[in-house]
């Protein structure tokens, strides 16, 4: 695997991120020519973000499941925002979720009208306002 060169920083100088500059990968893809030939059976069919093959991953996803009610969606953002309005969250809530989390938790939680909280050994019992806890 080639790495790219250190980035240069110089101390007071702005330096923008550049995924390709990142030394050690968050994750490993791990990818070969099954997934090559679905994205390209999907790529050719024309139905980028519903159709069959969204229809048949739902199937396949649900089918050792007790009930049959599963549904895909683009990303987790708008997963967790489903999730958030199946709770019906709203104005009042409070949703507690880590400190260091990604920000699309806080985002849904925020854009609902509900408040986002740390975890805080201070505050157990939860109040009452607390609806719902996200992991990290
Ligand atoms: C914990 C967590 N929640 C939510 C998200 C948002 O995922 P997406 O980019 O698919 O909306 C991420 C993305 O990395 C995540 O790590």
């Amino acid at each position: 695997m080639i790495m790219p060169a250190p980035r240069n920083f110089l101390p007071g100088k702005r330096t923008s991120s550049n995924m390709s500059e990142w030394q050690i990968p968050l994750s490993d893809l791990d990818y070969g020519p099954e997934e090559l030939s679905a994205v390209q059976r999907v790529v050719q069919s024309r139905w980028l973000s519903m159709g069959p093959e969204v229809q048949a991953f739902e199937r396949e996803f649900c089918r050792n499941a007790a009930d049959e009610t599963r549904l895909a969606v683009a990303n987790a953002t708008a997963g967790l925002h489903l999730a958030l309005l199946a709770l019906k969250i709203g104005p009042g809530d409070e949703v507690i979720q880590p400190a260091l989390n990604f920000v699309a938790a806080a985002n849904m939680t925020v854009a609902l009208g509900a408040t986002r909280s740390s975890p805080t050994s201070s505050a157990w019992p939860s109040p009452p306002s607390t609806r719902c806890t996200l992991p990290g």
